[in-house]
């Protein structure tokens, strides 16, 4: 039989390997939740901001403007001081705030997108 002193030590030392193994998981799945591969590829790829241009007219000016400025949606101009890379990504892949559409462009699209954004000072 085991004292009430030692059991207590067993408890003590399973809690902290429990721990241990969540701390583990938690640090293992973060950093792949918050770059999911879509985003990765997106981030690894060179952007043309001339592309971007061009897929911004088509598809965000009717929201954000010509030139960017604000229209229903805010102005663009600063925003990648404000966002980082991988939330402006997640605003135009994610739908999370309507009435802005979720948009599902190739990475390479997203890349050049991307350029664009980081392109309005
Ligand atoms: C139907 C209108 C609409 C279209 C089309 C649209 N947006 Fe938006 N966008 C919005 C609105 C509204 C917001 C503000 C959302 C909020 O934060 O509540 C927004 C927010 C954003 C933001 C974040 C701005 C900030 O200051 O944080 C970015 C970046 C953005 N849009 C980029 C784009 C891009 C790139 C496209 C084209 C691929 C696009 N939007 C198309 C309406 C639109």
């Amino acid at each position: 039989m085991l004292g009430a002193g030692s059991r207590r030590g067993l408890v003590a030392a399973l809690v902290v390997a429990a721990a241990t193994a969540c701390i583990v998981a938690v640090m293992l799945v973060l950093p792949a939740a918050r770059t999911d591969p879509y985003t990765r590829q997106t981030m690894d790829l060179h952007g043309s901001a001339e592309n971007g241009a061009r897929l911004f007219m088509i598809n965000c000016a009717g929201c954000h403007g010509i030139a960017a400025q604000g229209l229903v949606g805010p102005n663009l101009h600063g925003v990648s001081i404000r966002k980082n890379q991988r939330q402006l990504i997640q605003q135009v892949v994610s739908g999370r705030t309507p009435p802005m559409p979720r948009f599902q462009p190739e990475p390479q699209a997203m890349a050049d997108l991307l350029a664009y954004l980081n392109s309005l000072v």
